[in-house]
């Protein structure tokens, strides 16, 4: 079974992925970390995040891969750790503009359709449902207004030690929702038979119970 959860920045759709696929035993793929390591592969060489050649230069000569560990998974660029490195402010405020390059993208859509091969998958990202896996079993669509989805980055934030006024939180996230949906390739849209799950005003135990049940109906 294939279960595609897409949505924009801070929906919370690693969290509710991650408790799904251990819920269910289903391997885990969470697509926007790789975006992630592509850009601080970038990053990391020096490489100017429009520079399409030279990044794609480095896709072919490095490995990006994950591994689980006791803790859960983790990112790996080849044989280093980076899942705490993948999500600086820095990759996160550039990852949108290597995500909109269209051989990029389609470097690891492949690597993500390999992953899922006829596995039993929870996949979360931007163009699941509508691009890499258009015949999933269940996909949803979770989304959360941007007030809230500043106020958890904000938690989330103070937890890292990193204070960041709520403000420029909120215009981050309405930029990266704006680029991730404007883009030419693949934008952030909703796939016409995605069930949408407004997460504004709902427990991270809801929103699972809710995915739960609509997994449950496709059994
Ligand atoms: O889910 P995230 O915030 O870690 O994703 C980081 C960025 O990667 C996001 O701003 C857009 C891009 N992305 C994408 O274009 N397609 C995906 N399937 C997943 C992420």
């Amino acid at each position: 079974m294939q279960i595609a959860i897409d949505g924009p920045a801070s929906a919370g759709k690693s969290t509710i992925a991650k408790l799904i696929a251990k819920k269910l035993d289903f391997v885990y793929c969470d697509t926007g970390a790789m975006y992630r390591t592509v850009t601080l592969l970038a990053k990391k060489n020096n490489v100017g995040y429009g520079e399409t050649l030279d990044i794609l230069k480095l896709m072919s000569e490095h490995k990006i891969y994950f591994s689980n560990k006791s803790d859960g998974q983790h990112v790996y660029l080849d044989d280093e750790d980076v899942s705490d490195a993948i999500r600086t402010e820095e990759i996160t405020n550039n990852v949108s503009q290597v995500s909109a390059i269209k051989e990029v993208r389609a470097k690891l859509v492949k690597m993500q359709r390999d992953m899922a091969g006829d596995t039993d998958i929870v996949m979360d990202g931007r163009d699941i449902g509508t691009t890499v896996l258009p015949n999933a079993d269940v996909k949803i669509f979770l989304i959360a207004s941007v007030e809230v989805r500043a106020q958890r980055r904000f938690k989330e934030n103070l937890e890292r030690g990193i204070k960041t006024p709520l403000k420029e939180l909120q215009d981050e996230i309405a930029a990266r929702d704006y680029k991730d949906s404007h883009r030419e390739i693949s934008p952030l849209k909703k796939a016409d038979d995605a069930i949408e799950v407004d997460s504004s005003n709902m427990t991270i135990e809801e929103v699972v119970k809710r995915v739960t049940e609509l997994v449950n109906e496709h059994k």
